[in-house]
């Protein structure tokens, strides 16, 4: 792991002819299906894998892509919780019983349900002018549906390494202040268009060509969310918790009220306006 970028092991992984991994990556019905619809070319290995999704370094017709495919969602644990669930409308109470009781059909639903959620939140946070990668499919869901369940977006970092993210790049003390008052910017960018996060912190921020990059979008919460403020609360605090290792060291409280000061000043340019 290098000082400020991280290797793409993927990479190495695909020059050394890891044949397991090979395998996995031809006979995956997700990726098989990715590389049928022409999003993708050829998968150059696994970025990271988490314990709700996996994602992957690819390789499309417009560049490099990260891949992120939800899977093996009995393991998946706080996103899926209620605090983030309640307020939405699934509308078919069917699915609504099959997800409650965890069954092959419910948990299906449920991934193409993240699914949709990122991709809807990656469209709208990216052509609001964002920081955030820009989505790969889409905007229409007839799109973005057929790739469940997987997330097709732009790769952020280079032919190299992948971005590290900011609970473990090491920052100068400049660097660091300017990822922070960034960081900021990005939850008051989020609230001004009446949103929170709900999973804010250097986990979830890369440190990229001096600018901070937001990811990590399934359980963006709207104000319909009876937790929002909560959920505000929550994220202000994770952020400036994650944010004393690069020697940063505000309160959970001063950092909520500079967001808010901030969301009540006019935000970035749009990039595109959505149909
Ligand atoms: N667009 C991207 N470009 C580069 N790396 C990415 C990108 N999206 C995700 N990653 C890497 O994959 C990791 C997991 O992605 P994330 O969206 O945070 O999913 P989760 O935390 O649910 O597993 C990130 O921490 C980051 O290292
Ligand atoms: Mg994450």
């Amino acid at each position: 792991m290098g000082q400020k970028k991280r290797r793409v092991q993927g990479r190495r992984r695909a020059r050394d002819m890891d044949l397991s991994s090979e395998d996995a990556q031809t006979t995956d019905p997700a990726l098989l299906n990715l590389e049928r619809l022409g999003h993708v070319t050829e998968v150059l290995g696994e970025l990271k894998s988490g314990k709700e999704a996996t994602v992957y370094l690819a390789r499309g017709p417009r560049g490099l892509i990260a891949l992120k495919i939800y899977r093996d969602l009995q393991a998946r644990s706080f996103k899926n919780d209620a605090m983030y669930r309640a307020g939405r409308y699934i509308g078919d109470t069917r699915i609504e019983k099959a997800i409650a009781q965890r069954s092959a059909r419910g948990l299906q639903a449920q991934q193409g349900i993240w699914t949709a959620h990122e991709y809807q939140r990656l469209w709208q946070l990216w052509s609001a002018g964002l920081n955030v990668p820009e989505p790969l499919v889409g905007p229409h869901p007839s799109a973005y549906t057929e790739t469940s369940p997987a997330v097709l977006m732009r790769f952020i970092g280079d032919e190299d390494a992948a971005a590290p993210r900011l609970s473990e790049a090491v920052l100068t003390p400049d660097e660091a202040r300017r990822a922070w008052q960034e960081a900021l910017d990005g939850m008051a960018a989020l609230l001004r268009l009446g949103l929170v996060h709900g999973d804010y912190s250097t986990y979830n921020l890369l440190w990229w060509e001096n600018h901070v990059m937001m990811i990590d979008f399934p359980q963006v919460s709207d104000k319909q969310n009876p937790n929002f403020q909560t959920l505000l609360e929550r994220d202000a605090a994770s952020l400036s918790r994650s944010f004393t290792r690069h020697g940063v060291n505000e309160s959970a409280e001063s950092t909520l009220r500079e967001v808010q000061k901030r969301a009540r000043q006019p935000g970035p340019h749009p990039r595109v306006q959505l149909p």
